[in-house]
């Protein structure tokens, strides 16, 4: 192998960066030449490829986002599309691809190497949502949960003054992952999570007693995007209905998780899963996610890497309800 191209695709999460940079020196160490594709797909589909030096990647590992872009590509989903990416990696001498990104990036690798052989794909799990069999932690998680849990404990502090229930909506599509890390770390009253059925009953049951039982005054409920109950509104709307009394308000962090400068475990493990990621090229290796499981290097296959979620601890959502 010669030739090697990075990308970043699907939603952008901190950490890439020092994932691209990872792959980038340690291909160009093993004397490889490295190509970057720009918006991930999309950008293989147009050709939009620049040459990567050691110096093009100085100074971006604590930075958030991605200095090679992204973007979540409808075209790379048809065989078309598909055609035209393989064709221009080839005409580009191209033989070898590390794809940060998530489940929607692994889906399309999957997919794109069903139908071409000739060109490898590594994987390294770059998504803010966890979501991801075959390693511990996603890139961007760990920086996530962290922004989520400054951003909660800023809004406990005003609802402890004015005795107020807040529902904040945290991001995961699919999972709840950051829901309950900063519902615990945060010491929230009842974390909604898409794994599990929501029970209004019992969520009125557990605000009532801390209210009464407890002598708390304000609560936080931590509403994971995808909870099955709809969203931090629709809650707060319900929990009204019933208790008219209780001042509610409510808060979607949103994308305010998704940026921000990478945390210091965030920087090294994405590094290391970049660095596994050209290592794996080098060793013939293709339609695999590199993960990080018990401080070890795993390989996972695309296939099993994006069919199933991961599973939410219970011990963890018990934690919840006892330590609130
Ligand atoms: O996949 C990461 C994620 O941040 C999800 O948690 C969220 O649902 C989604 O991306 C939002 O995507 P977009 O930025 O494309 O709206």
């Amino acid at each position: 192998m010669k030739k090697i191209a990075v990308l970043t695709s699907g939603g952008d999460a901190p950490g890439m960066n020092a994932c691209i940079r990872a792959s980038v020196r340690t291909a160009l160490h093993f004397g490889l030449e490295v190509v970057g594709i720009r918006r991930g797909y999309e950008g293989m589909m147009d050709a939009d490829f620049f040459e990567m030096t050691s110096h093009s990647v100085s100074g971006i590992i604590q930075r958030g986002g991605t200095m090679l872009r992204s973007a979540r590509s409808e075209r790379f989903r048809t065989k078309a599309g598909r055609k035209i990416a393989h064709a221009n990696l080839k005409k580009a001498g191209i033989e070898g691809v590390v794809a940060i990104g998530g489940d929607g990036t692994f889906t399309g690798a999957n997919v794109f190497l069903k139908e071409y052989d000739d060109i490898a794909v590594v994987g390294c799990p770059g998504t803010i949502d966890n979501d991801l069999i075959g390693t511990d932690f996603t890139i961007g998680y760990d920086t996530a949960i962290n922004t989520a849990m400054q951003a909660i404990d800023n809004i406990k502090d005003t609802a402890n003054a004015h005795d107020r229930l807040f529902f904040i909506e945290v991001m995961g599509r699919d999972a709840g992952f950051i829901a309950l890390r900063s519902g615990i770390a945060t010491g929230a009253e009842a974390v909604l999570v898409p794994e599990s059925q929501t029970s209004m009953d019992m969520l009125i049951e557990t605000l009532e007693m801390n209210s009464q039982k407890r002598k708390k005054t304000s609560s936080i409920v931590i509403v994971a995007e995808g909870d099955q109950a709809g969203g931090a509104f629709k809650v707060a709307q319900e929990v009204k209905k019933r208790f008219n009394d209780y001042d509610i308000r409510v808060s979607v962090l949103g994308h305010i998780q998704r940026g921000g400068r990478p945390t210091c475990m965030e920087r090294v493990n994405a590094s290391r899963m970049g660095m596994e990621a050209v290592k794996a090229l080098l060793n013939g290796q293709s339609d695999i996610m590199i993960g990080i499981v018990n401080k070890n290097i795993t390989f996972t296959a695309f296939e099993q890497a994006i069919k199933h979620n991961q599973d939410i601890n219970p011990v963890l959502l018990e934690m919840v309800e006892i330590l609130a």
